[in-house]
This record gives C-alpha cells, sequence and structure tokens, in this order.
C-alpha cells in the first residue's frame, strides 16, 4: 500500500495533505522545476502555456459552452459538486460565513482557462469579483455575451489572455482557481508558477484535473469519449492527465501547499456526481499560497 492509498483510508470524503508525499511520478510532461526557477520565471514568464492543438479542439467547439447537453455536458453536470468544494474550501480559508446569501464577497477571484464561465457566473452570484481568463478568444466572447444577460455576472471581466501574460501584468487575486485546464497546458510546472505568481501571499489556489490511472483512461476517453460521446474524440490526451502526487509537488514547488484534495465521483443512477475519498479519477486541489518568498 502506497502512502497516498494509506491517507485515503485515514481520511474522508476530502483528504487533508499534511505533507507532502515523498512520491513523485515524473512524467514526460514538465513538472520540475526549481523554487529558484518558479520564483523567477513567474516575475518574468517566458514559456507559454499554450498547447496550439489543444487551443483549436475549444476553439472549434465554443459555440457550445451553454448547451447542457453538448459537448460540455460533464462539466454543466460536475458544476454544483465542484461549486460546494470552492464554497466551503475558500470560506474556511478567508473566514467567510457558507450559509450566507453572498459568501464570497469581498474577494477578488480569477478563473484561469474560463471557457464559455460556467464556474466564473456562479462565483459572482456567490458575491465575488470575478475576472476570467481563456486563451481562446471565441470563448471569451461567449462568456461576456451570456454574462451580460444577467447584472450580477455582466459585472464579470472577462480577458483573452494567458495565465503568464497576467502574471507580467503584475495583476494578483485573494484566489485562484483553474479546473480542468493544466491537462491541456504546454507546461504544467510553468503553469502552476503563474497560477502561484497570482495568488496574493497566504492567499487560496483551487486547481482540478484527471488523475493518469487506468480508471481515469477507462472512463474519462473509453467511455466518455468513445461509447457515451459525451466528449468529442480526442478531447484528452491520456498522458497529459496529472496524478496527485504531481500536482501537489509542482504546487509546493510554486509555493503553494496543497491542504486538501476531494475526488468527484459519478453516479450513474441519479446522473450526479458526488464529492469523494476516491481520487482515481476526477479530483480537485486546494493550496495556500506560501509567504516566505515574498510578494511575488
Ligand atoms: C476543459 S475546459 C475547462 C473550462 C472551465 N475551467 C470549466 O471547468 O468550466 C479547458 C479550458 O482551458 C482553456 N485553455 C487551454 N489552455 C489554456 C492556456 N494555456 N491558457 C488559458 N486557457 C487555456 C481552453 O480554451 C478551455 O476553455
Amino acid at each position: 500500500m502506497n502512502r497516498l492509498q494509506k491517507l485515503l483510508l485515514l481520511s474522508a470524503p476530502r483528504l487533508s495533505l499534511s505533507a507532502i508525499p515523498p512520491s513523485c511520478f515524473l512524467h514526460r510532461r514538465a513538472f520540475s522545476t526549481s523554487a529558484t526557477d518558479a520564483v523567477n520565471k513567474s516575475r518574468n514568464s517566458t514559456l507559454s502555456s499554450l498547447n496550439e492543438n489543444e487551443i483549436a479542439k475549444f476553439s472549434a467547439i465554443a459555440d457550445t459552452w451553454w448547451h447542457s447537453d453538448g459537448p460540455f455536458k460533464p462539466l454543466h453536470q460536475m458544476n454544483p459538486t465542484r461549486l460546494a468544494f470552492i464554497r466551503s474550501t475558500l470560506c474556511r480559508h478567508f473566514s467567510k460565513d457558507p450559509g450566507s446569501v453572498r459568501p464570497l464577497e469581498g474577494l477578488r477571484l480569477i478563473d484561469v482557462g474560463c471557457g464559455g464561465g460556467l464556474l466564473s457566473e456562479p462565483l459572482a452570484r456567490m458575491g465575488a469579483t470575478v475576472t476570467g481568463i481563456d486563451a481562446v478568444d471565441k470563448n471569451v466572447k461567449i462568456a461576456r455575451l451570456h454574462a451580460d444577460m444577467d447584472p450580477v455576472t455582466s459585472t464579470i471581466e472577462y480577458h483573452c489572455i494567458t495565465a503568464e501574460k497576467l502574471v507580467d501584468k503584475g495583476r494578483t487575486f485573494d484566489a485562484v482557481l483553474s479546473l480542468e485546464v493544466i491537462e491541456h497546458v504546454a507546461n504544467p510546472a510553468e503553469f502552476c508558477n503563474s497560477l502561484s505568481a497570482l495568488t496574493v501571499p497566504n492567499g487560496a489556489t483551487i486547481v482540478s484535473t484527471v488523475n493518469r490511472t487506468m480508471r481515469a483512461y477507462a472512463s474519462n476517453i473509453v467511455l466518455a469519449e468513445y461509447i457515451l460521446h459525451w466528449l468529442p474524440k480526442g478531447t484528452h490526451q491520456w498522458s497529459s492527465f496529472v496524478t496527485p502526487e504531481e500536482l501537489t509537488m509542482t504546487l509546493k514547488r510554486a509555493s503553494v501547499d496543497v491542504k486538501e484534495m476531494a475526488g468527484f465521483v459519478y453516479d450513474p443512477i441519479t446522473g450526479r456526481w458526488l464529492l469523494s475519498d476516491d481520487i482515481s479519477v476526477n479530483f480537485i486541489a486546494y493550496g495556500t499560497k506560501r509567504n516566505d518568498l515574498g510578494d511575488i
């Protein structure tokens, strides 16, 4: 039994990570940069996170963001579950009342890789001041049009820009969220450096992705793309999935300490996603930005 499995047995439904697992299964993707590199590169980002193939894929289906039965159906279905995790971790982190109507009032959040704004909009409804950024111009235009239909969400600031370019502009936020994006970027380590640099010291960073396991291959590629046709074929590359150990280590190197993880598990009977301690397929991690490197 490995260290992660032991941790899973000890904690439910959320995995509290008080220590970084020693095992880090380094992969062909760029997960490794030194702490010094992280600081230097986050100050002056040079490597692009853009993977042109991925950008083309998202551009081709940009019109369908708000079709709840379209290619983004799984994200629509997962939204209430991931928002529950975000709401509770951010309220705890910032000492806010999760029972209030606008629990995130007063917080400046950024949704990195916002797509059509599926996450940005409910965050704005929870009272946060939201910025959404995406590398695909069409996504940002769809997000803008949709958000403008409601005065509350019309306050969202959307930009077509990458995280590293926004770092270069010196922008920072109380909390940085990037859901289902890291598996589509060119360089995950650099991407994490940018997420960290966008987070104020002692702020919160939340990342979700897909674990690189055989179960994830079977469910998120074979089943979702080839059998159920929930997603266009080729949406995911198994080799680009990110293990919890890799994410934890990469964020740690970028000065973000992962404090909690939770899995998302699909219940085929109700058609709903549930928060779980099973992080073997879809999972989300919440971390805090260390203050030890100063305000970068
Ligand atoms: C699977 S979607 C997730 C959308 C949104 N985060 C959500 O969960 O509803 C991935 C998004 O990341 C965007 N993306 C991919 N690479 C990016 C990059 N390097 N910088 C910013 N956005 C990127 C894509 O255009 C797409 O909108």
